[in-house]
């Protein structure tokens, strides 16, 4: 794809022609905020839906200021990234969302970590000038997952992760206008779906429309207790994904640090599930491997894709390296 110029805040820069003035603006070091939109490349993730309208921007000869996530670049576009309608526009966004959206910051989960409220205090809100009906949803409560659709700003995110990268075809947007939400078929609970329960339309979420349930507290009483005896059994991945929690470069292997932490927290007994963990990788590697051959020598009536609890993005994996393979019946 050929490069083209273009003008930022009076600024020349080179970009790929396709790409998003968003993107092609932080190439430069430019920041323009965003909330509904969300590129994870490595996984093929992209929501781009424009739903917020947070990163709009001015384009030198359009009469409206455009989404700068879902507007490509073309050569000699001019942007002004900060201008005062701009910043008017983009707060006005805020204030209105924040009209339809709970006050309850101290006691959300995501408190500190939330993109809408990071938002809100970069654009220095102090008041809501917009005062008008506030929409209610009933809370769901799953064993690993919360549903506080209160709090949701329809970014779609959720869905579009559900669908299109876990394939599990659980989330979509119900209702309409003010009614608006992303809830499953019929509004049933989460556990009377599809669901997997894999967690990443939590990871996805911008704010505390999502969260997963909280059983810390217990866990602290149950340590406490002198007549219990608790003990810890930990995952393979979490002996390296928890290192990145402490600073640690991804991939970083922080076993021992992780068993230390845990008995001076108090667990009586911590166990690895190291074992039991490489026999099952061997069993489902085995076992795929011998479905794959099958399935490739011409038995069409091998089933296809293995399923393990280990991970439901094999559905990704597959599309990206197999993509011939998820050409299968349904029944498979
Ligand atoms: S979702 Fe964000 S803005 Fe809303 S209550 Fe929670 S922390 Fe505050
Ligand atoms: S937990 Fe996974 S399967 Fe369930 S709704 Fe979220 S993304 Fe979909
Ligand atoms: S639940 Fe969260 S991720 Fe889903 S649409 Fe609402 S705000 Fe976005
Ligand atoms: S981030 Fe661009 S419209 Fe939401």
């Amino acid at each position: 794809m050929k490069n083209v110029i273009v003008i930022i805040d009076g600024k020349e820069i080179e970009a790929l022609a396709g790409t998003t003035i968003l993107e092609a603006a932080k190439t430069a070091g430019i920041k323009i905020p965003s909330l509904c939109y969300m590129n994870i490349p490595e996984i093929g993730f992209k929501n781009d839906c424009a739903s917020c309208r947070i990163c709009v921007v001015e384009v030198v000869g359009r009469k409206n200021l455009v989404p700068a996530c879902a507007t490509p670049v073309s050569p000699g576009m001019i942007i002004n990234t900060n201008t005062m309608e701009v910043l008017e526009k983009r707060r006005n966004v805020l204030e209105l969302m924040l009209s339809n959206h709970p006050t309850d910051c101290l006691i959300c989960a995501k408190n500190g970590k939330c993109d809408l409220q990071t938002l809100a205090m970069e654009f220095g809100i102090r008041d809501i000038r917009f005062k008008g009906k506030i929409f209610e949803y009933r809370r769901e409560v799953s064993p690993s997952i919360v549903r506080d659709l209160d709090k949701c700003i329809m970014c779609r995110r959720c869905e579009n992760m559900c669908n299109n990268i876990q394939k599990c075809q659980v989330l979509s947007a119900v209702n309409r206008g003010f009614k608006s939400v992303v809830s499953t078929a019929f509004e049933s609970d989460l556990d009377k779906t599809n669901c997997t329960f894999c967690g990443q339309c939590v990871a996805v979420c911008p704010v505390g429309a999502l969260y997963e349930k909280d059983y810390t507290w217990g866990l602290i009483k149950d340590i406490a207790n002198p007549r219990k005896r608790v003990t810890v059994q930990v995952a393979p991945a979490v002996r390296v994904a928890i290192g990145e929690e402490f600073g640690y470069e991804p991939g970083t292997d922080v076993t021992g640090k992780l068993v230390t932490a845990l008995k001076k927290l108090g667990f009586d007994d911590v166990f690895d599930t190291d074992y039991a963990a490489d026999l099952t990788i061997m069993e489902e590697a085995a076992e795929f491997k011998q479905r794959l051959e099958k399935h490739l020598s011409g038995d069409k009536s091998v089933k296809l894709p293995i399923l393990t609890s280990c991970c439901p993005a094999w559905v990704n994996f597959i599309e990206h390296h197999y993509p011939d393979m998820l050409d299968i019946p349904s029944s498979a």
